[in-house]
């Protein structure tokens, strides 16, 4: 697939990511103890929890865990990030060999075989992509990995997440996030019918959609704003 072309236009948030992950990868602590319970929800509703003999990525898997829990349930995990201080605090949790980590630039297609992956995990990343192209950049990529018969679990933010109601107010999917933790980080968050519209372009379909609310038990966002999130479940149609 290559690279898309050009060059970094998420500079910010590379910056914010790796200062945050370095000083987590030195506590030698990790920043979750457990992984997302609503990826646990969704692995259990469409009853992904037994990964002996397969491979999962875990895309964007910041400081492991989720990576964690899908080899705690037997998957074969490739951990990617573009931020080489996620993948270290991500290495602290396993033992050699039991994880592989990938580190990639920004908009560079995942180094993997076409159709070698069972499970695709994007939990908490695909907005924070920030531009259209470089989402449809990887929904595709994501498409030309997965088996036939793989799943892909990915979380955007509902219409009342505080990012939306910036896109909202905006009129734009893609904008720039004032945030005091996040300030000047693109986003991009388009509205729902575009979202099943690209899904179904891309000849998959979403076999479940969950919703979770987080307030203040966010570390980074312990400010109040309404943080709800989608999670699709997708297959090959
Ligand atoms: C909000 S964190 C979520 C981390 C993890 N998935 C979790 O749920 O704990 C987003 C992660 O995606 C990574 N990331 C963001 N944009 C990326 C990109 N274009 N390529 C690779 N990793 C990226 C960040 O470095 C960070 O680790």
């Amino acid at each position: 697939m290559g690279n898309a072309k050009g060059k970094s236009v998420n500079a910010k948030s590379i910056d914010i990511y790796e200062a945050d992950y370095q000083k987590i990868a030195a506590k030698k602590k990790p920043q979750f103890v457990s992984p997302a319970e609503n990826l646990v929800r969704a692995v259990r509703h469409e009853k992904l929890e037994i990964g002996t003999d397969r491979v999962a990525l875990d895309f964007g898997c910041g400081d492991g865990r989720n990576c964690q829990y899908l080899h705690n349930l037997g998957y074969q995990v490739v951990a990617l990030d573009f931020s080489q201080g996620a993948l270290n605090a991500t290495r602290a949790r396993f033992d050699d060999g039991d994880v592989e980590l990938l580190f990639i630039e920004e908009k560079t297609a995942v180094p993997i075989l076409e159709e070698s992956l069972d499970f695709i995990v994007a939990w908490e990343i695909m907005h924070w992509l920030g531009y259209e192209k470089i989402f449809d950049f990887y929904m595709a990529d994501f498409k030309r990995l997965m088996r036939p018969d793989a799943k892909l679990v990915m979380t955007m933010p509902t219409e009342d997440h505080f990012l939306s109601r910036d896109s909202i107010q905006s009129g734009r999917s893609e904008f720039v996030i004032q945030h005091p933790t996040r300030n000047g980080c693109p986003i991009y968050s388009p509205n729902l019918r575009t979202l099943h519209e690209k899904i179904g372009t891309l000849e998959m379909a979403i076999t479940r959609t969950l919703r979770y609310d987080l307030y203040d038990s966010v570390p980074f966002d312990g400010l109040g704003y309404p943080f709800s999130m989608y999670v699709f479940c997708l297959e090959n149609s």
